[in-house]
């Protein structure tokens, strides 16, 4: 999920985006919660990514403490839900003090069969985590680990950030606008998206239910015909990860 309009929603209502924010974070916990509910096995947030550190000092360093004050409250409700929290991201470039508590709701929620993954995108960009990966197989290309030859997208999948978390079936945009914005390059090749005019504090359970309904009628073909898929799948089949609100 691209969580965007936090700005825009406290502009509306003639309140600092600070607020906007605040609920912003309150959205996070109803979704996570809906989305255990529904059985959805993975969800990746975009909560903040590499551009967002060139916004004003004072909005990154207010979304910083947001984040940590966030996940000092969030770790009992992730417990409960049997909810296992993860990161990707260039995450040695957040605040010591983020890498700490986040580090300590990772460590705290891990198990080896969770409800959900919930994957937080923290000083994330779909492009850095190509160079990153670019350069793990460059280095053990160097290393005489792997021929050039050997390079193939099932290696470089598995030099993504988190490889075990399947490409997602759908992408939600919230904030009615239409792009990526270098949100999971690699992995959205084939996936799903859904863009609602919402604003990312408006965003309740009723708004995902009716996300899912619009994918559940999509037809996936993953480049073959209309005719090919409709003789063999039924027309919602996913890519083959877990998914469970199917
Ligand atoms: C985009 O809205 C939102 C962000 C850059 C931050 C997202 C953060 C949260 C939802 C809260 C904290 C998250 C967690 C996981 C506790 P925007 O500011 O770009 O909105 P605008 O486009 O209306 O200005």
């Amino acid at each position: 999920m691209i969580m965007d309009g936090n700005g825009r929603w406290a502009k509306d209502r003639n309140f600092g985006r600070t607020r906007g924010h605040r609920e912003g974070a309150k959205r996070v916990d109803e979704i996570v919660t809906a989305c255990c509910r529904k059985g959805i096995k993975y969800l990746t947030l975009y909560a903040f990514s590499t551009e967002n550190w060139n916004r004003p000092g004072f909005e990154v360093n207010m979304l910083m403490r947001l984040l940590v004050q966030h996940l000092k409250t969030m770790d009992k409700k992730l417990l409960k839900n049997n909810v296992a929290l993860v990161a990707q991201g260039s995450l040695e470039r957040l605040p010591k003090f983020v890498q700490l508590e986040l580090n300590r709701v990772i460590r705290q929620t891990s198990t080896e069969s969770p409800t959900l993954y919930l994957n937080l995108s923290l000083s994330y960009g779909g492009r850095q985590e190509i160079v990153d990966c670019a350069r793990k197989i460059a280095s053990e290309v160097a290393a005489g680990k792997y021929s050039i030859d050997q390079i193939d997208e099932e290696l470089v999948r598995s030099r993504l950030y988190h490889p075990e978390i399947p490409d997602p079936d759908l992408l939600i945009r919230t904030g009615g606008e239409y792009r990526v914005s270098n949100f999971l390059l690699w992995e959205i090749a084939y996936t799903e998206l859904y863009v609602t005019k919402t604003l990312w504090p408006d965003f309740g359970p009723a708004e995902l239910d009716e996300a899912l309904s619009t994918f559940s009628t999509r037809q996936r073909r993953f480049g073959k015909t209309s005719e090919q898929v409709a003789e063999t799948e039924p027309a919602f089949e996913t890519s083959g990860a877990a998914h469970g609100f199917l």
